[in-house]
């Protein structure tokens, strides 16, 4: 066990000052929680994250692709102790996973102890593909769908669609499957467009990860990535 900031510091990450003044200003977290403790002990197997960036150790490193049940949560830990994803892997290694999928979302979501892949593909400029099914109720009016093809602007940023189809209409038009195709990462991304269109989500999950799908994964299930797929997450835009 050591201090924080001097692991953040021996990590080369930052000087051991800048270290404890991230620490004071509350922007370091340990295993998904806010320490702001200048003294606080840890050991090399807790996951520190400064400003959103982990911080890389030394050890082996895995990749695991999950189909994500509902109700399940996209993080390390919860206070209010729901499961987690990490809960649902068989391994010794401190993952966590690559993104979010809200609490009641399901689908694919890669975990890993990576934390230099994990931070590449969660930065906005790698423009990562995902393709995500959406049940919404109501049905689009064809100037809905329309507006949404060409964009809708969420919290001052347009948001459009790299694909967008409608999959299924209810015939009593209670209910909508759409399709769609986005590079945004941003929390409740989809929630929020279709919110923004009045046809709030009913049902949400994420079909792939760029050029990762779920295959033949049943919820719950999960796998590892092949040496390839991990080169070829390191090799995009
Ligand atoms: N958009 C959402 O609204 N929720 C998710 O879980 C993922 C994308």
């Amino acid at each position: 066990m050591e201090r924080l900031q001097k692991i953040i510091a021996n990590n080369g990450f930052t000087s051991r000052r800048k270290a404890e003044e991230l620490i004071k200003a509350g922007k370091v977290k340990v295993n998904g929680k806010i320490i702001t403790e200048l003294g606080t002990k840890v050991d090399a197997n807790d996951q520190i994250e400064i400003n959103g960036t982990y911080l890389e150790k030394n050890e082996k490193k895995v990749y695991f692709l999950l189909n994500k049940p509902r109700h399940y949560l996209s993080s390390v830990s919860d206070n209010l102790n729901r499961p987690t994803v990490v809960s649902l892997i068989d391994t010794k290694e401190r993952i966590y996973p690559i993104g979010r999928l809200d609490y009641d979302t399901t689908g694919l979501l890669l975990l890993t102890n990576d934390g230099k892949l994990a931070n590449y593909l969660m930065h906005p400029k790698n423009e990562i593909e995902k393709t995500y099914i959406a049940k919404i109720e109501g049905v689009l009016t064809p100037s809905e769908f329309y507006q949404l093809k060409k964009g809708i602007i969420i919290g001052n940023r347009k948001v459009i669609p790299k694909y967008l189809k409608v999959c299924k209409t209810a015939s009593n038009k209670a209910y909508q499957i759409i399709e769609i195709t986005i590079i945004e990462g941003r929390n409740h991304i989809i929630k929020k467009i279709f919110t923004e269109l009045k046809h709030p989500v009913l049902k949400l999950k994420r079909e792939s990860y760029s050029f990762l799908s779920l295959g033949n994964l049943k919820s719950g299930e999960y796998r590892m990535l092949t040496i390839k797929e991990v080169k070829k997450l390191y090799s995009l835009k």
